[in-house]
């Protein structure tokens, strides 16, 4: 990706900005493709995780669905090719509005959480003289392994429905002329880099269905979230591994005849193909440290400061011997930093950083606190035809 002609076109933009590797969002979406269609799984691309458009045109050109959490996300995806009977709108606080704009366009179904979130959809749903879709999001109360900020499916969070919830709505499941309740929904968290939290998953799932069967309640969808982690530490495994990961469902999930089975990765899919490129503006040194200040901060990457993440930094500029570097932003803020103690070729004023792993959660969680400006996207795609004429190829420190 950094090879010397995109750093040469690098030279001429304003930094920061994000740059997508378009190349290997499509491998990503191939290899998910095929891996999915081994088992007939259907895959719903969680658009909370980049929601810009030329990046979601790519993923619905591949055929797949859309995992909506907003009425914003729905007109998004609707605007980009994803058609309204492969998107679902989840959620744990839908807003009126968005519950009815989501009937008005016949998407294919509403994630629901709660039982008074059914009362309301039901209501709106008589109002428009529908019958809806809707699948129940159970906390199984399953430990993810994960960050304690991106863990969704423990009885403590907020979302999902409790046993107890359950039992009250199977207690009412009549009430609800206008819902036609027939999917199950499950997310247990996010950056799952632990495989046997999805075998307890498939155990509860298991459960869950075979319960709901004894109540009489018919199942005609499974929808198991996303959550699937991506390798920080080594951008150049790239393409997770997919086949491992829907492998192990179709191992141990009862599926019965002519269930739908639907995955929502977000981060998995978009996750390598981003860097967020920025410019050092100083280099402070106190004596005891050296300190690398750039021009991107937590408003252009937030998951550093909000989840202490490690995301890989190279320094597209420098060969030179390494120094051990703190990394920060220009934001007024302690918890400001990308790393610390990082090893970097000697660096100086003007060099190109680009901090990799950024396609998932850096954009969309982009900010203007301080004023700041939203920084510009640059696709490798616009790029290609020069690379193409060039004979020589220089590969830099990182190439994907
Ligand atoms: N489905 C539901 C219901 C979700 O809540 C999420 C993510 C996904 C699917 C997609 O999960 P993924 O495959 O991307 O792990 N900002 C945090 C991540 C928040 C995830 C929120 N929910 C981060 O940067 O790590």
């Amino acid at each position: 990706m950094f090879n010397q002609l995109v750093l040469k076109y690098f030279e001429k933009l304003e930094t920061p900005f994000y740059f997508y590797d378009t190349g290997l969002l499509h491998k990503t979406l191939f290899a998910i493709k095929e891996a999915a269609n081994l088992y007939h799984y259907t895959i719903h691309y969680a658009v909370k995780a980049n929601a810009n458009e030329r990046i979601l045109r790519i993923i619905s050109s591949y055929g797949l669905g859309a995992d909506c959490v907003s009425g914003n996300e729905i007109e998004r995806a609707l605007n980009c090719g994803f058609t309204p009977n492969k998107i679902v709108f989840a959620g744990v606080g839908k807003t009126d509005q968005e519950i009815k704009y989501s009937i008005d366009e016949n998407i294919s179904c509403i994630n629901c959480e709660s039982i008074e979130e059914l009362q309301v959809i039901n209501s709106i749903a008589q109002a428009s003289k529908k019958k809806v879709r809707v699948a129940l999001r159970i906390n199984p109360n399953i430990d993810a392994n994960t960050h304690h900020h991106v863990t969704t499916g423990l009885s403590s969070n907020k979302f999902g429905i409790s046993q107890y919830e359950l039992m009250l709505i199977i207690k009412n499941i009549n009430t609800f002329k206008n819902l036609q309740i027939n999917g199950l929904h499950f997310h247990i968290g996010s950056q799952i880099t632990d495989l046997n939290v999805f075998k307890e998953l498939i155990k509860v799932v298991n459960t869950f269905q075979n319960f709901l069967r004894e109540q009489n309640i018919e199942i005609s969808y499974i929808n198991l979230g996303g959550g699937l982690g991506i390798d920080y530490e080594n951008p150049e495994s790239q393409i997770p591994d997919f086949q491992t990961y829907f492998s192990g469902f179709n191992k141990s999930l009862q599926i019965f005849n002519g269930q739908t089975v639907l995955f929502e990765p977000g981060r998995s899919i978009v996750g390598q193909c981003g860097s967020l490129i920025s410019r050092v503006l100083f280099v402070k040194n106190n004596g005891d440290r050296k300190t690398i200040i750039l021009d991107s901060g937590f408003t252009e990457l937030l998951r550093p400061a909000l989840y202490q993440a490690n995301h890989k930094i190279i320094n597209l500029s420098s060969n030179k011997s390494l120094e051990e570097y703190d990394i920060a932003g220009p934001i007024c803020e302690t918890s400001d930093y990308f790393g610390r103690s990082i090893l970097l070729p000697s660096t100086q004023r003007g060099d190109l950083i680009a901090i990799l792993s950024v396609g998932a959660y850096g954009e969309v969680m982009a900010s203007q606190y301080n004023l700041r400006t939203i920084a510009s996207k640059y696709f490798s795609e616009d790029i290609k035809p020069k690379l193409e004429k060039s004979k020589t190829i220089f590969h830099n420190h990182y190439l994907f």
